[in-house]
Order: structure tokens, then C-alpha cells, then sequence
């Protein structure tokens, strides 16, 4: 039976910290009354007052107004214990996060409120189906993961454990968007969606960082060049290097010690040595100047060539052909074009400057019985804006000539080449791979669609795009060929395929 929540329906917050206080806002200017109560004497009051001061400030800049304020400030009421609850139609808990205490506050909570409200937690890390253990209506209670700050980030993740009847699922979807969020659905399982699905764009960079691959500045620079508001390494600091180790370490575990999500060595030193990011003026960065600007590098003229040709047939190819069109338009002349070849890339002469596939320049070099060879990270848009930076890396074999030569015509291509250590995939190609194999898996387990998971991903964490939206620009076959090389040269579980990955690929290759 389906169940609609209205504005004149009352919700219920415990917890008037950071999350709480933020929903109660959400709650109360979606038009609810608001009955919000801590465990903590005067916190809910304070809270109260706390935000009366912020939306004052809104006022003030001309973004809201007075009425609709005192109007939101009106609908909250703070109460002094939790049977005040007793009128709410659904209760969000934010306290703690620990297991025992929602428990204990949810079966509370059954004895106070009527039996057909909705209990909803805001936990950002334990089962909802373990939460519900012990409730006698454990169908009632649902995920309702809210990101911080609440008023601003658009993800609610509507998480159903075990038990959680649909219909409630669906209630509090449906009240979510009525609250200017946008919701998606989520199975309860490690990490639910966001937490999940992100696990690689930080471990990835920590296990280039544990091989000396490239420096902090040089990851960040070639991440933000995919369009990632924040560099991973500046994300750490930022978030906290003992809270990403804390979600890392609790995704790990609850996997039962898979490998794939196994922490970083390089992250749990930051975090033994209190060089915790930001907050404790140190960590990938110092504080407060932040990420160390990298020098602006100057790349003498590539050589004149004798014969260059672009080889691939994609969208990228068509890319490097118009960039190295207009690169040769001064010298009178311009690139032969070739599509019927397995490499993407261009062809200078005797050497060769191709896009990862996964094959790290030395194995290219081998491949193709040439010297001279270096490897450029995939281009995730095709038209990257001048002087985006990108990673390449050199053949050891390569000349001396050849290793100026290379990032010279990369620069004249309008991009911003960082040299990184030889490793598969580089740092956009491999990093993106990893993040649509977790999202793959994650549809394959059934967590979450992927329409969900792209909505999550660009609005739980600020993604550029999601994860099946770069898959639907690269292909299931090139991701598997990242993947593999990475699996080749590492070994262990942490890049094995996702099942869905193969499923697509083969049902592609069937048509
Ligand atoms: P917080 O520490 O700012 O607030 C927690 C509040 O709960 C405190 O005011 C505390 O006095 C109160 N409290 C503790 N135990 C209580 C109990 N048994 N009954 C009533 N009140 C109690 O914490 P925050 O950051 O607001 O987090 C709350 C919940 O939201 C946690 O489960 C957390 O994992 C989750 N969450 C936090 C996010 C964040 O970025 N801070 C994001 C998404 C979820």
C-alpha cells in the first residue's frame, strides 16, 4: 500500500548536531513542523538559534526573506526528550554513528511513536539491516543519507536494509524530492553508493603515491584536468586523512577483508603521524597556503618532422588530427591520416606517441620494435581546453632527443604534459577505469541502477560526470583492456573484472 507524506505531516529529528541540525532547516522550509530533541541539554535550542543566525545572513544578502525565515524558525520546535516525538509521522535519526546506539534509540522510538510512522536513519556507514535487528516492525525503518551540508548537496540516498518494506522506501524517496533533493535508491550494503563507488579515485592515487609514480601536485593537476573539482590528494587533506582512512578501513572490513578495497600503507603513516590534512595544518599539503602550485613548464619546439600521421578512428583521433592541423597550418603543411589501426595516437617519423590502453610504454616500445615511444593518459573529453594538463611517460629505451620531443608535441598540441613513472594506465585512464569496474559491480550486486549511480556520484561528491556516462563515452572493451594491463602488472584482486563489465562487453560484441 502506498504511503504519501504532506507538508502538514510532522518529522521528527534526533541528533541536533552538524546532520540533524541541517535536516531539521530542509525539513522545516519544505513546510513540515519540525519537533527536533539531542540527547544533550539545550543542544536542540542551540541548534535552533545556530541557524536563525545563518539564515539571517541569507537575509541580509538578499537570497531570502525575512518572512520565509521567521516562517522555517517557526515550524522548528525543540523538545526536551524523545517521547516530545510522539506526533511525528517519520523521525530522521542523526546521533552517533554507532550501531548500539541507533538500536537503542529506534527500539525507543517504536514505544513513542504511532505504529504507522516511518523511521528513518542518516547513517552514513552502518547496515540499515543490521540497525533494524530487534525492532519489532523492522520494515518501517529505511536509510534516508543525507551529504553534508544539507541544505546545499542535492544526494539523499534512500538505503533499504533486508526488511525495509518497499512502499516505505518509496515514501521517503518521494518526500526527498519533495524536499529539493534528488533521490535515488540504494541497497544496504558497505559504503552504499557514494562511499562505495568513490573507494578508487583515492586509492588509486595512493597507490601510485606508494610507487613513487608522481608527486601529490602532478595527481591532482592530471585529475582536475578530468574535471574533478578537487585533486584526490587535496580531498584527503580536505576531508580528514583519519575520516577517508576510518571509511576506507570500514568499506575493507565489512567486505570481509577483499582486497580490492585494502587501504593505503602511504595513508595510514599520514594518519599515525597526525599529519591529518587541513585540520591539522598538514598533510599531502600545508596549511593554509594549500596545494603547491606546479611550476609552468616551458617546451622548446618539437622538431621538424618528415612524416607525421594520426592514427586511430575515434572521436579522440579526430581530435588530434584538427589540434596537430592547426599545430603544422604555419609550416604549410599537415597530418596524413590513418584509421585502420589498433593505436591511437600519433605517428612522428620513427617514433610513436599513442593513448594508454593500459600497456605502459615500455611494453608498447617492445610491441611495436621502436625506440622511441611514449604514452599519453586517455583524454576523457576529446576536445580538452588548451593547456589541460595530461601524464605521459617515456619508453626507457628512448632516445635523449625523443624525451624532449615527446612532451614538446603534446605542448604543441595545446596540452599541459606532466611526466609520471611508467605504469599502466597513467592516472585519468586507470583512476575512471576503476571507478565505472566498482560502479559496474555495484549494479551487478543489484545496490543501486545506473542512473543512480551517475546521480550520485555528480551529486553526493561532485563528480564531472558518472561513472556509466564516461563508460558510454570510452567502451566496455577499453575499460577491460585498462583493467587487465593494471591486473597484469600488479596481480592480486584489487583490479579484477567486473562481471557486468564482461556481460557488456560480450552482449556488444554479439551485435
Ligand atoms: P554531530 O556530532 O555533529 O552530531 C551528533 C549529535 O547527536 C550531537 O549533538 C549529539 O549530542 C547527539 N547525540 C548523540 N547521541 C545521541 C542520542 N543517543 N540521542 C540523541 N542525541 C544524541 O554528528 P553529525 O556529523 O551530525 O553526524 C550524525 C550522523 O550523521 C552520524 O550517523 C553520521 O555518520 C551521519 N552523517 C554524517 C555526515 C557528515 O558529513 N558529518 C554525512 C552523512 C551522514
Amino acid at each position: 500500500m502506498s504511503i504519501t507524506l504532506g507538508k502538514s505531516d510532522t518529522v521528527g529529528v534526533v541528533g541536533a548536531g552538524i546532520m540533524g541540525a541541517g535536516i531539521a532547516q530542509v525539513a522545516a522550509q519544505a513546510g513540515h513542523p519540525v519537533l527536533l530533541v539531542d540527547a544533550r541539554d539545550g543542544a536542540a535550542a542551540e541548534a535552533k538559534a545556530k541557524l536563525g543566525k545563518s539564515l539571517d545572513a541569507l537575509v541580509a544578502k538578499g537570497r531570502l526573506t525575512a518572512e520565509a525565515v521567521a516562517a522555517t524558525l517557526a515550524r522548528i520546535t525543540p523538545v526536551a526528550t524523545l517521547a516530545g516525538l510522539a506526533p511525528a509521522r517519520v523521525v530522521v535519526e542523526a546521533i552517533v554513528e554507532k550501531l548500539d546506539a541507533k538500536r537503542g534509540l529506534f527500539q525507543q522510538l517504536e514505544g513513542i511513536v504511532a505504529p504507522e510512522a516511518i523511521l528513518a536513519t542518516n547513517t552514513s556507514s552502518i547496515s540499515v539491516t543490521a540497525i533494524a535487528n530487534g525492532l519489532k516492525q523492522p520494515q518501517r525503518l529505511v536509510g534516508m543519507h543525507f551529504f553534508n551540508p544539507v541544505p546545499l548537496m542535492k544526494l539523499v540516498e534512500v538505503v533499504s536494509g533486508l526488511q525495509t518494506d518497499s512502499d516505505v522506501a518509496a515514501a521517503i524517496f518521494d518526500l526527498s524530492a519533495a524536499w529539493g533533493k534528488v533521490p535515488v535508491h540504494a541497497r544496504s550494503t558497505p559504503g552504499f553508493i557514494v562511499n562505495r563507488i568513490a573507494r578508487p579515485y583515492y586509492a588509486e592515487t595512493l597507490a601510485l603515491l606508494q610507487e613513487r609514480a608522481a608527486t601529490p601536485e602532478v595527481l591532482d593537476a592530471c585529475l582536475k584536468a578530468v574535471g574533478f573539482r578537487m585533486g584526490p590528494c587535496e580531498l584527503m587533506d580536505l576531508i580528514g586523512h583519519d575520516t577517508n582512512f576510518a571509511v576506507t578501513t570500514s568499506v575493507y572490513e565489512a567486505n570481509f577483508y577483499d582486497k580490492r578495497y585494502v587501504p593505503s600503507l602511504v595513508q595510514r603513516e599520514m594518519v599515525d603521524g597526525g599529519l591529518l590534512g587541513r585540520k591539522s595544518g598538514q598533510g599531502f599539503y600545508r596549511y593554509p597556503e594549500g596545494v603547491t602550485q606546479l611550476p609552468v613548464a616551458v617546451h622548446e619546439a618539437p622538431a621538424t618532422a618528415r612524416e607525421i600521421t594520426v592514427h586511430g578512428a575515434g572521436p579522440i583521433a579526430d581530435a588530434l588530427e584538427a589540434a596537430l592541423t592547426t599545430a603544422l597550418a604555419p609550416q604549410g603543411w599537415g597530418p596524413e591520416r590513418r584509421r585502420d589501426t589498433s593505436l591511437t595516437g600519433i605517428a612522428i617519423d620513427g617514433a610513436r606517441l599513442v593513448m594508454t590502453d593500459g600497456r605502459t610504454a615500455a611494453e608498447w616500445s617492445q610491441d611495436l620494435q621502436m625506440a622511441d615511444v611514449a604514452v599519453f593518459d586517455r583524454l576523457m573529453s576529446p576536445t580538452p581546453a588548451p593547456g589541460t594538463a595530461l601524464a605521459y611517460a617515456v619508453s626507457p629505451r628512448a632516445s635523449a632527443a625523443w624525451r624532449t620531443q615527446a612532451p614538446a608535441w603534446l605542448a604543441a598540441l595545446g596540452l599541459a604534459p606532466l611526466a609520471v613513472a611508467d605504469t599502466p594506465g597513467l592516472v585519468a585512464a586507470r583512476t575512471v577505469a576503476m571507478l565505472i569496474n566498482e560502479a559496474a559491480d555495484a549494479v551487478q550486486q543489484g545496490v543501486c541502477s545506473p542512473d543512480a549511480a551517475d546521480a550520485a556520484m555528480k551529486l553526493g561528491v561532485n563528480y564531472p560526470a558518472g561513472p556509466f556516462e564516461w563508460l558510454a563515452g570510452w567502451s566496455e572493451a577499453g575499460v577491460i583492456e585498462v583493467l587487465k594491463a593494471l591486473d597484469a602488472h600488479y596481480r592480486g584482486e584489487r583490479y579484477r573484472i567486473s562481471p557486468w563489465l564482461r556481460q557488456a562487453a560480450a552482449a556488444k560484441a554479439l551485435r
